[in-house]
């Protein structure tokens, strides 16, 4: 079945009565052509703030998955955050703080770390503490409290002001902490869950239909369970899971940015896109479209 234009609609739906997002009145479609517009946007600069965050311009790869979830067997979270290939412009990059000078930094990143790899011995904690607790170094953020201005310290979250506090980011092959991947899901789930109802809502108002009316809401939904399902299993297992959370991301991305781009298209363009889309779609058998 060829579908495109002539076949006549089986389906009788009241949203196929109404006709697509073109039928709409104007009102209507600036607001939902500007709502889809923005989030386009919003995508591309999470594309872009992904790149920047891991450095050298390109996505997180496999391996930096894995070890953000579930650690790497030789490296403490202190190893990573004060690693000094980080990028400069990485949110997690440490090791700028460790010093004024080059020759400071270094020094105190060797004092660091060795001190790390003989295990974080309590005993040896006079002579690191300086540099985590020292206002000019680590304690300027890493602490309770407020600072001279009043305000809450920037990782009050994460203090370095006793043994006990640094002591889980000295650990080698720690993977995310508990309470953080928490607040991520939490966090993260709602944001993804939403973004998939609106979404998929807005294009299965569309003059699609046929598989892939299904199949596009259906693989945002998807990858969201992929994606943070990923998460927990990469901490607590480790590899493969790492490939759940990238596929799981990418088909999430994918099917959130294929349906605001075809929805975009009726309600601004009128389906200029979609005339082109038609004949392949079909061809394939994913798609018929109502005229
Ligand atoms: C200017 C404030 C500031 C200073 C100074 C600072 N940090 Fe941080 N630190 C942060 C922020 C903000 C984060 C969270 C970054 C993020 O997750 O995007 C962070 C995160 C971390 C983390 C957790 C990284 C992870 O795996 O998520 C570690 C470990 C850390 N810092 C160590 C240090 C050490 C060691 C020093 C001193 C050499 C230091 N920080 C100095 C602000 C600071």
């Amino acid at each position: 079945m060829s579908g495109a234009g002539g076949a006549p609609s089986a389906h009788g739906s009241p949203a196929a009565a109404a006709g697509g997002l073109d039928a709409l009145p104007g009102p209507r479609r600036v607001v939902l052509g500007a709502f889809l517009g923005l989030l386009l946007a919003f995508y591309g600069a999470a594309q872009v703030q992904l790149r920047v965050a891991a450095g050298g311009g390109s996505l997180p790869g496999p391996d930096a998955v894995l070890v953000r979830y579930h650690g790497d067997p030789l490296k403490s979270r202190l190893h990573l955050a004060l690693d000094p290939a980080r990028a400069e412009t990485d949110p997690r990059r440490m090791y700028t703080f460790l010093g004024e000078t080059d020759d400071d930094r270094a020094a105190a990143h060797r004092l660091l770390l060795g001190w790390v790899e003989a295990g974080a011995p309590r005993a040896r904690w006079a002579e690191v503490a300086p540099v985590l607790t020292g206002a000019k170094t680590c304690g300027g953020c890493h602490a309770r409290g407020a600072d001279e201005g009043g305000l809450p310290r920037v990782k009050a979250d994460l203090p370095f002001e006793t043994y006990e506090d640094v002591l889980p980011s000295a650990e080698r092959g720690a993977g995310m902490p508990l309470a953080e991947l928490t607040t991520t899901t939490h966090n993260h789930l709602f944001g993804f869950a939403v973004l998939a109802a609106l979404v998929g809502w807005i294009f299965t108002g569309t003059r699609w239909r046929g598989p892939v009316a299904v199949l596009l809401p259906l693989a945002a939904f998807v990858g969201i369970v992929l994606d943070v399902g990923g998460w927990w299993l990469t901490r607590a297992v480790g590899s493969p899971f790492q490939w759940s959370v990238i596929v799981g991301g990418a088909l999430f991305g994918a099917s959130i940015v294929a349906m605001v781009v075809l929805s975009l298209d009726e309600v601004a363009t009128g389906g200029v896109l979609a005339r082109r889309l038609r004949p392949l779609l079909a061809a394939l058998r994913l798609a018929r479209r109502d005229a």
